[in-house]
């Protein structure tokens, strides 16, 4: 991803920007602290066992269209997902997420996985188009039926479902009315949200509304490498506006139906700092960490958007008076993704001046260069999640947060005693709760963490190829089997600490 789900200011910036950059949204801190001159990587107290707070939820994290497979069963619709995958050229390895995990007849097997682990949480994702296979009108009673049984498998083992209405798998017939950057999508998304709250509310308390919302604008409707595979600067910045939109109008409807549930968003966020101490430096990186980390945190938290670009484009983005009222919602929780952190600088003047995209967002975005890189290039930096978690606690008051994924991409497969021995994955995920553990103790009020993911799975645009999984998947077989991080992890689980 560091190529592609995380190249948007390559495209953004026009011909000429550097290549390999991380994600438009990745996250970003104005801080020095972890700045590129230290040569080598800050690490956390890992001397003594670190302990996490009572009732801290011990998770990992799926999404539909990654694991269920069954894409046209029991009356689900076609998906956006569905659409580009099938599409050739698209997926680089020419696989579709057709069978995946095969998880729509195996969730027993997932919530198996997860009680071996020992995990009280499970993040996983409602398909819109199995719900509403044409995105709008009555529920499919079979889709309902689906996760009402996961809920309740999840009850019987004490596991508490975190529901995400939205990762990525729009109704096809949605895109093909105007998807994202269209209005309306707003409020067939809200009736959606309806449908499902009133299925499952009675059991399910913990929501989340969108899964990385910068990420699909910006891939799906930018940079193309995702669906609907659009690459219009203006169809990203009305979708942008539409997802507040929708964010605040859907938080409002959820909570009116189950006034207690608990409702957030999971945005992908990464630490940004500034290449060099240079005043411009440090506002490239304040600019980085305001479309990766905030674009759609302050507009529900204070009504406005933050500064990112040179001015605000409110005619191209469509944004209409009264609107910054409707994006409103005092998100009960934020959610953050954080796989790596995001290193800034400004655009020259010849950069600024020859490409009009770089003339609004004058930043150039790097991945950092000095830890170790995941088989996906992403650089293991741990302490962008301690920076990102004390800032977000710092400024926007003491927020709840969840760290909805965290996670590393390995290759590591079984032996021939079929074990898969992955030790660095092992060594991810210590680094980044000692992290963690380190930013609670400063006062963050952090109340679980879900690694991605349960189980190998369908990683988007790059198909099988890259192995995210706490449980290896064979498939072939559709076989799950623990790997060494999987059994670490279920102990850290089982005694909340990390020894
Ligand atoms: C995140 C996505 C998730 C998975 C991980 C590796 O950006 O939310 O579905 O692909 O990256």
């Amino acid at each position: 991803m560091l190529q592609t789900r995380r190249s948007f200011f390559r495209t953004i910036l026009g011909a000429g920007a550097a290549a390999g950059l991380p994600g438009f949204f990745a996250a970003c801190s104005s801080s020095k602290a972890g700045t590129a001159t230290a040569k080598s990587v800050p690490q956390f107290d890992l001397s003594s066992p670190i302990t996490f707070p009572t009732g801290f939820f011990w998770s990992a994290a799926t999404a539909a269209y990654q694991i269920e497979g069954a894409w046209k069963e029991d009356g689900k619709g076609e998906s956006i997902w569905d659409r580009f995958a099938h599409t050739p050229g698209k997926i680089k390895t020419g696989e579709t997420g057709d069978v995946a995990c095969d998880s729509y007849h195996r969730w027993r097997d997932d919530i198996a996985l997860l009680r071996a682990m020992n995990l009280n949480s499970y993040r996983f994702s409602i398909s819109w188009p199995r719900i509403q296979p044409s995105g709008s009108g009555a529920a499919n009673a079979k889709g309902l039926d689906y996760y009402s049984r996961i809920v309740d498998g999840l009850l019987e083992a004490h596991i508490r479902p975190f529901v995400t209405l939205y990762h990525w798998d729009l109704p096809q017939a949605l895109e093909n009315a105007g998807g994202w950057p269209n209005r309306d999508t707003a409020a067939r998304y809200v009736d959606y949200v309806q449908i499902v709250v009133k299925a499952l509310g009675d059991r399910v308390s913990d929501w989340i509304l969108f899964n990385e919302p910068s990420v699909f604008a910006y891939q799906g409707y930018l940079e193309g490498s995702h669906a609907p595979g659009r690459t219009s600067l203006l169809d990203f910045l009305r979708a942008t506006h539409v997802i507040n939109l929708a964010q605040g109008e859907a938080f409002r409807a959820l909570k009116a139906i189950r006034p207690a549930s608990r409702v957030g968003t999971a945005f992908n966020m990464s630490a940004c700092e500034p290449a060099t101490d240079s005043e411009e430096d440090r506002l490239a990186a304040e600019r980085a960490h305001a479309i990766t980390n905030v674009w759609f945190v302050e507009p529900a938290l204070r009504g406005r958007y933050p500064e990112a670009f040179t001015f605000l484009p409110e005619t191209a983005m469509r944004i209409k008076s009264g609107d910054l009222e409707k994006t409103r919602a005092a998100l009960d929780f934020i959610g953050i993704n954080l796989y790596y952190r995001t290193i800034a600088s400004a655009a020259g003047s010849f950069e600024r001046a020859a490409h009009l995209q770089q003339w609004l967002f004058p930043v150039k975005m790097t991945g950092g260069q000095q830890g170790p890189k995941t088989d996906f290039g992403w650089e293991v930096w741990p302490k962008a999640l301690y920076d990102t978690v004390t800032r977000i606690t710092r400024d926007y008051h003491r927020p709840a947060i969840e760290i909805t994924e965290n996670g590393c991409s390995y290759a590591d497969g079984p032996d021939t005693t079929g074990v898969s021995h992955d030790a660095r994955r092992i060594d991810y995920h210590r680094a980044h709760l000692a992290a963690l553990s380190q930013a609670i103790a400063e006062g963050a009020d952090v109340r679980g963490y879900h690694a991605w993911s349960l189980m190998d799975n369908f990683e988007w645009a790059e198909g099988f190829s890259q192995r995210f999984g706490l449980a290896y998947t064979d498939f072939k077989t559709q076989q799950r089997t623990i790997k060494d991080s999987g059994r670490w992890y279920a102990k850290v689980a089982e005694e909340s600490r990390v020894g």
